[in-house]
C-alpha cells in the first residue's frame, strides 16, 4: 500500500513551458499557477504523492513533464477533472478509488474569473466553477477521504474578494475592481467550505478556506510581476503547512495571506 499523503489538487497544471536548461526555482515558480506551484513545493518532500487534476489531458501531460523534469522526491501522475462537469467529477471519483482506494487531502484550487460576457453569463460562469465545482468535489470525494490513513483534509482556495465585509469598505485599497461575479462566486466558495466543515469536521475533516492573496498567475491580465502581484511560490506555501498538519488551529476559519485575521 501506497503510505505517501495522497493529494487531489484541482487545476494543477497552469505552467507555461520554460524549457529546461534554464529552469530555476524562481523561474518555475513565476511560470505557473498556484495549483502547479503548489504540486511544485508539495514534490520536494518524499512522503507525498501528488494527483495533478486538469481538464485538459493536454495540459496535464505538460505540466507533468514539466514537474518531472526538476527530478521531484514525491511521486506525481495527472488525473482528468472538469470541476463545472458533474460527470467529469463522478468519473475522476471512480478513477482515483480504482487506482488508489482512497484520498488523504483535497485541493479545489481550479477557478475563472469570469472572462467575457454579460454580468449575468459571467456570473453564471465562476459560479458553476468556483462553487459548484467545490461543492461537486467534495461530495464525490468525501467517501474516498473517509478511507484515508491519516486525518482527511480540505483545503478550498478561495479569494479576500469574496469578502462581503470587505465589499462594503469604500476605502479598501481594492475598492475599485468590480469583478462582481468572481467576488458572488468566491463568497459562495466560502459557504460551501462553512458547509463543509458542519458536515464533515465532526468526523475529524480539517478543512480551510484559504485566500492566497494577489499573486502571480495566469488568471487573469492583471496577476503579473509588474503590476504587484507577489511570487506565486508565496501565497502557495501555506498551504503546504495546511497539508502538512501544521495549521490545524486555522482549520473552520476564514484565513487570507499576510493577515492575522480576515472578515467573511
Ligand atoms: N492569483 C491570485 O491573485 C489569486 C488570488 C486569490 C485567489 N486565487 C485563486 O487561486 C486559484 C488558482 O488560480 P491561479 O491564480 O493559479 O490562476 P490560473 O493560473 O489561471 O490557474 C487556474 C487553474 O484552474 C483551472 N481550471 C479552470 N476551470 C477549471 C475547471 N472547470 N476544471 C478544472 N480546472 C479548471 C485552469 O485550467 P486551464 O489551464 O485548463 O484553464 C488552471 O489550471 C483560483 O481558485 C483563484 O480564484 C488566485
Amino acid at each position: 500500500m501506497d503510505t505517501k499523503q495522497l493529494i487531489l489538487i484541482t487545476g494543477g497544471t497552469s505552467v507555461t513551458s520554460i524549457g529546461s536548461e534554464k529552469m530555476t526555482d524562481n523561474l518555475l515558480a513565476a511560470n505557473g499557477g498556484i495549483g502547479f506551484e503548489l504540486a511544485r513545493q508539495l514534490l520536494a518532500d518524499p512522503k507525498k504523492h501528488v494527483l495533478l487534476g486538469s481538464r485538459s489531458i493536454e495540459k496535464g501531460e505538460n505540466a507533468l513533464k514539466e514537474l518531472q523534469s526538476q527530478q521531484p522526491k514525491g511521486a506525481v501522475e495527472v488525473i482528468q477533472v472538469d470541476v463545472a462537469s458533474e460527470d467529469s467529477v463522478a468519473a475522476a471519483a471512480k478513477e482515483i478509488e480504482n487506482r488508489h482506494g482512497r484520498l488523504d487531502a483535497l485541493v479545489n484550487n481550479a477557478g475563472i474569473v469570469g472572462g467575457t460576457g454579460t454580468n449575468a453569463q459571467q456570473l453564471t460562469a465562476c459560479l458553476q466553477t468556483n462553487a459548484v465545482g467545490a461543492q461537486l468535489m467534495g461530495d464525490y470525494f468525501a467517501p474516498l477521504l473517509r478511507k484515508s490513513t491519516g486525518t482527511p483534509r480540505i483545503i478550498n482556495v478561495s479569494s479576500g474578494a469574496g469578502s462581503i465585509t470587505v465589499r462594503l469598505d469604500r476605502s479598501h485599497p481594492r475598492a475599485a475592481m468590480k469583478a462582481t461575479a468572481y467576488r458572488v462566486s468566491k463568497a459562495a466558495m466560502n459557504m460551501v467550505g462553512a458547509c463543509q466543515c458542519s458536515e464533515f469536521g465532526g468526523e475529524g475533516f480539517k478543512i480551510f478556506i484559504y485566500g492566497p492573496g494577489y499573486t502571480v498567475s495566469n488568471l487573469s491580465d492583471m496577476n503579473k510581476a509588474e503590476l504587484g502581484a507577489k511570487p506565486t511560490s508565496e501565497g502557495t506555501a501555506p498551504m503546504v503547512a495546511m497539508l502538512n498538519g501544521e495549521r490545524d488551529e486555522d482549520a473552520e476559519k476564514y484565513i487570507e495571506y499576510g493577515h492575522d485575521s480576515f472578515p467573511w
